[in-house]
């Protein structure tokens, strides 16, 4: 088992540790009681883990108040659940000296941690992630939301959890292409902090793909040393923390268009590339990055361009993201015009354009005077999602 602490000074503990280890779910509960002690436990989980019977190994047979959100995923992902997980709560009369457990992935973590902070003017959330995202990436920093109808993440706050517990047998359940979309996040941090940890990853695809627990620690390691290190410095995204968004802008906006049929990580995929058009675009120096990523990222079977999305075998299922008919998607839209709207309405637009992270090198974001996230021209971004289009 392995422990990191992350540091996050604003809040009242002053920080919160984050554990790594191999079938720790069973007894957890027990280890939070310990932990965090006079607390009432209340579970979020959704209908997946309840399935794959993560809930039943958490609990041990114990009667735990649960919201399990259905169905799981990002359609769940709104006020209307974060309203009747809270109204579950109060019906089980607690009170401020509650702990909200959140077990599964980036839709109920996001949704618990947001429960917490306003359920009695706050109380604390401890993630328990059983997802590749999720455990690379959302279950740590505090970033708590929900979607509205038109964007994604659009109404949150930060809310810090006082402790993240992941356990990475419990990806073995996780279904393939849940599975290899939130490896994305990992390309992610490697690409904008570690270049060693990128070779790792590149040396590492097949036992990563048959998800041997060893490597996936160490994957989780990596993750959750960048990620705190990052939080540490800027909890509430005030400028560095924008760097976690490498690849998030123009993927929020893909992931938004397509209505969700294509998963975060398979868009954050999509927006890496983006990013390392605008890069070749505004003259960056080109140390043959763009291809190692998106090589890596082919290998892990991710998609790097929306065009062709859904007709090589990744990305979607049976549905051409291009031209969808209207039976398969009623409402998507993924078009350039819809794409640019989208843009402007990220939530680290300035005068409504967004700002882009990009790299300099491997490893190492691209700053100019003090700033983490670039201008980049409207036509250019035009530009370049008119040939992510193109297949
Ligand atoms: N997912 C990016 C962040 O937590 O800041």
């Amino acid at each position: 088992m392995n422990e990191i602490q992350v540091k996050v000074p604003a809040t009242p503990e002053g920080g919160y540790p984050i554990v790594i280890g191999t079938g720790i779910l069973s007894g957890l509960l027990e280890r939070i009681e310990r932990e965090i002690p006079n607390k009432a436990l209340f579970i979020v989980t959704d209908e997946s883990l309840a399935k794959a019977g993560h809930l039943a190994t958490l609990t041990g047979g114990r009667e735990v108040p649960s919201y399990v959100i259905r169905p799981a995923g990002e359609e769940s992902k709104h006020f209307g659940t974060l309203a009747a997980i809270l109204e579950a709560m109060e019906a089980h009369r607690l009170g401020r000296d509650t702990v909200v457990i959140g077990l599964g992935g980036g839709t109920v973590g996001d949704i618990a941690g947001f429960a917490a902070a306003v359920f009695k003017r706050g109380v604390p959330v401890v993630h328990i992630p059983t997802t590749t995202v999720a455990q690379a990436d959302s279950s740590i920093g505090g970033k708590t939301g929900v979607d509205s109808t038109q964007s994604k993440n659009a109404f949150g706050c930060f809310w810090h959890p006082a402790a993240v517990f992941i356990d990475t047998a419990t990806l073995a359940t996780l279904d393939e292409r849940q599975y290899r979309a939130g490896l994305a996040e990992s390309v992610k941090h490697a690409a904008i902090a570690n270049p060693e940890y990128f070779a790792f990853l590149e040396n590492h695809i097949d036992a990563i793909l048959r998800r041997d627990t060893d490597v996936l620690g160490t994957v989780a390691g990596y993750n959750c040393l960048i990620k705190a290190a990052v939080v540490e410095e800027d909890p509430t995204e005030k400028n560095k923390r924008r760097i976690l968004n490498y690849g998030h802008t123009v993927g929020h906006a893909v992931e938004s268009a397509s209505q969700y049929q294509l998963l975060h990580g398979e868009c954050v995929a999509i927006g890496m590339m983006a990013a390392g058009m605008l890069e070749r675009a505004m003259g960056l120096a080109d140390d043959g990055r763009m291809e190692r990523i998106e090589g890596l990222l082919k290998k892990l079977g991710l998609p790097t361009r929306i065009g062709g999305v859904g007709k090589d075998g990744v990305g979607i299922k049976k549905v051409d993201m291009v031209h969808p008919t209207s039976e398969q998607i009623p409402t998507c839209d993924m078009n350039i015009e819809h794409l640019l709207n989208l843009l402007t309405m990220d939530k680290k637009a300035v005068g409504k354009w967004p700002r882009f992270v990009l790299l300099e090198r491997l490893g190492q974001v691209y700053c100019r005077d003090g700033q983490w996230a670039a201008e980049v021209r409207p036509e250019v971004v035009k530009e370049v999602v008119s040939d992510l289009l193109k297949k």
